[in-house]
C-alpha cells in the first residue's frame, strides 16, 4: 500500500476525469459501494479455487463475529447491490459505473500493489454481444483518450457452463498426458481448477499449453455465434484485437466473452505473460442468479488506475496541471492579518487564485515567497492600510506600487490580470 502524493495527483485527476466523462457520455450512472462485504459474497462470486480467494483476500471477523473482507474487486458488490435494491424493475439494461480502491494480498512489485484503484462499468440485463462490444469500446476509448495509444484488446470466449464442461474434459485429458512437465502448483490444479493452468506464468507450463486444445475451438453453437458477432462488431468499430486463447482471467464468474487491455508501447517486451494488463472484463451471465437474483445476463470491465498512471508517465503524456496563482497577498500586523482573511475571501469568491503566507510575520520573508512563486502582483496590507481601508498593489516586474481603495481592489486585480 502506498501514498499518492500531490505531485502525482494531476495524472490521477486526468484518469478520473476522462473515465467518468466517457461513462456518463455512454449513459452510465455512478454507484458507490462499501469497501467491506461479507466474505461469502466474494467466495461465491470469484470462486474458491482462484488465487484471489485462496491467497489474496484481506478477511477478518467483526466484533459481531461476521466474516468480512476488503473488496478485491467491484463486480460482486455491484451484483449484490443490483439484487438488494430490486434494480430488476428498472428499464433494461441498467448501466452502472464505479471507482475506488481494491485490496489484494499479492506480492508487491511494479504495477501490482496490495491497495490499488479501479474504475469500472457494468451493463446489466442484456445478452446481446453488441453490449460486449460497447463495453470493450468504452474501456479502449478511456485508455486511448488518456494518451495511451497502441492499445490492444486480447479477447476470447470461455463458453457457457455446458461447453466449458466438454472443453475442461478435453483439456484435462491433454494435460494429464503432460503432467510430468507441469510445475507443482499446476499438478495440484489439475484436480482442482485445470483451466487456471492456462494462466500459469512458469515457462515450462507455458510450453505445455502451446499445444493444448483451445476453448474457442470447442464452443457450443450459441456461444460460437455470440463470439463471432462480437468480433464483427469490434471490426466495425475499428478496435484492434487479438484472439488469445490463453486468456482465462482470475475470476470464475465469467461466461462467454473475456478480454484484457494491453499497451504495446511503454510496457516491457519480455513476453505477454509478464506484462500487466491495464484492464480486463467479460460477460457474467450466471452471477446474479447464482447470488439469489433473477436470471440476468451482464457484462463489464474494470481498469487498473495505478497501471494507467504508470503507462502515462512512461509515455510522457502531458497532463493538465492547475494554474499557479498570479497574485500574492502579504500582511503586516494583527489587525491587517484579520482584514487579509476577508480580502482573501473576496478575491477567492471572485474566482481569483491568491497565494499567501498568513503564518509569517515579516514582510521581507513574505515578499521572498511571492518572488519565488513568480506572481505578477503582490497586494500588501499593513497596519496603516488596514486602518485607512486601502491596499498597496505592487507590480512585481516593475516594482511600481499603487494605493488602491479596498472596496475596488477586486476589480483592479481583475483588470490587471486581463492585461
Ligand atoms: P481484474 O482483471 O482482476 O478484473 O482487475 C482489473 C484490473 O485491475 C486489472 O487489469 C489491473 O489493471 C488492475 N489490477 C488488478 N490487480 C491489481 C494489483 N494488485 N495492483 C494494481 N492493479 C491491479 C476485475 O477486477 C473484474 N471485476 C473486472 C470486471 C468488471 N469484469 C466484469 N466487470
Amino acid at each position: 500500500m502506498r501514498d499518492i502524493l500531490p505531485q502525482e495527483q494531476p495524472y490521477w485527476q486526468q484518469v478520473r476525469r476522462v473515465s467518468e466523462k466517457v461513462a456518463t457520455d455512454f449513459g452510465y450512472q455512478r454507484v458507490d459501494l462499501p469497501l467491506v462485504e461479507f466474505t461469502n459474497l466474494f467466495t461465491r462470486s470469484i470462486g474458491s479455487g482462484t488465487d484471489i480467494i485462496e491467497k489474496e483476500m484481506y478477511s477478518f471477523s467483526t466484533k459481531g463475529g461476521e466474516r468480512v473482507s476488503l473488496r478485491p474487486e467491484f463486480t460482486a458488490g455491484v451484483a449484490r447491490a443490483y439484487i438488494q435494491h430490486g434494480m430488476h424493475i428498472l428499464p433494461r439494461p441498467v448501466k452502472l459505473y464505479y471507482t475506488g480502491s481494491c485490496y489484494r494480498y499479492d506480492r508487491p512489485q511494479e504495477g501490482r500493489w496490495r491497495e490499488f484503484y479501479q474504475f469500472g462499468c457494468e451493463v446489466i440485463g442484456e445478452q446481446n454481444p453488441v453490449l460486449d462490444a460497447q463495453i470493450i469500446q468504452m474501456g479502449w476509448r478511456i485508455i486511448h483518450q488518456l494518451g495511451i495509444r497502441n492499445v490492444k484488446v486480447h479477447v476470447s470466449s470461455i463458453g457457457c457452463p455446458a461447453c466449458r464442461k466438454n472443453y475442461r474434459n478435453l483439456l484435462v485429458h491433454y494435460l494429464e498426458s503432460k503432467k510430468q512437465k507441469l510445475c507443482i502448483d499446476c499438478k495440484r490444479k489439475l484436480d482442482t481448477n485445470p483451466l487456471r493452468i492456462l494462466d500459469c506464468k512458469e515457462d515450462k507450463c507455458i510450453q505445455v499449453r502451446t499445444n493444448a486444445p483451445q476453448s474457442i475451438d470447442h464452443l457450443c453453437d450459441e456461444c460460437r455465434i455470440h463470439f463471432k458477432e462480437l468480433l464483427e462488431y469490434l471490426e466495425e468499430l475499428g478496435i484492434p484485437f487479438e484472439l488469445d486463447s490463453a486468456l482465462v482471467r482470475g475470476l470464475d464468474y465469467y461466461t462467454k466473452t473475456v478480454f484484457e487491455f494491453f499497451s504495446a508501447l511503454g510496457s516491457d517486451d519480455s513476453g505477454k505473460s509478464k506484462r500487466n494488463a491495464l484492464g480486463g472484463g467479460g460477460r457474467y451471465d450466471q452471477l446474479i442468479k447464482m447470488l439469489g437474483g433473477e436470471d440476468t445476463p451482464a457484462v463489464g470491465f474494470g481498469l487498473g488506475l495505478d497501471r494507467l498512471v504508470i503507462e502515462m508517465k512512461k509515455l510522457g503524456v502531458r497532463v493538465h496541471k492547475e494554474p499557479n496563482p498570479r497574485i500574492f497577498l502579504a500582511q503586516l500586523g494583527n489587525f491587517a492579518k484579520r482584514k487579509s482573511l476577508r480580502l482573501f475571501e473576496s478575491l477567492e469568491r471572485a474566482g481569483i487564485m491568491v497565494a499567501e503566507s498568513f503564518g509569517r510575520g515579516s514582510l521581507k520573508s513574505q515578499m521572498k515567497i511571492a518572488g519565488r512563486l513568480g506572481v505578477e502582483v503582490t497586494l500588501i496590507l499593513g497596519q496603516k492600510e488596514a486602518l485607512d481601508g486601502t491596499v498597496i498593489m505592487k507590480d512585481m516586474a516593475s516594482g511600481n506600487q499603487e494605493i488602491i481603495d479596498a472596496g475596488k481592489i477586486v476589480d483592479e486585480v481583475k483588470k490587471r490580470l486581463k492585461k
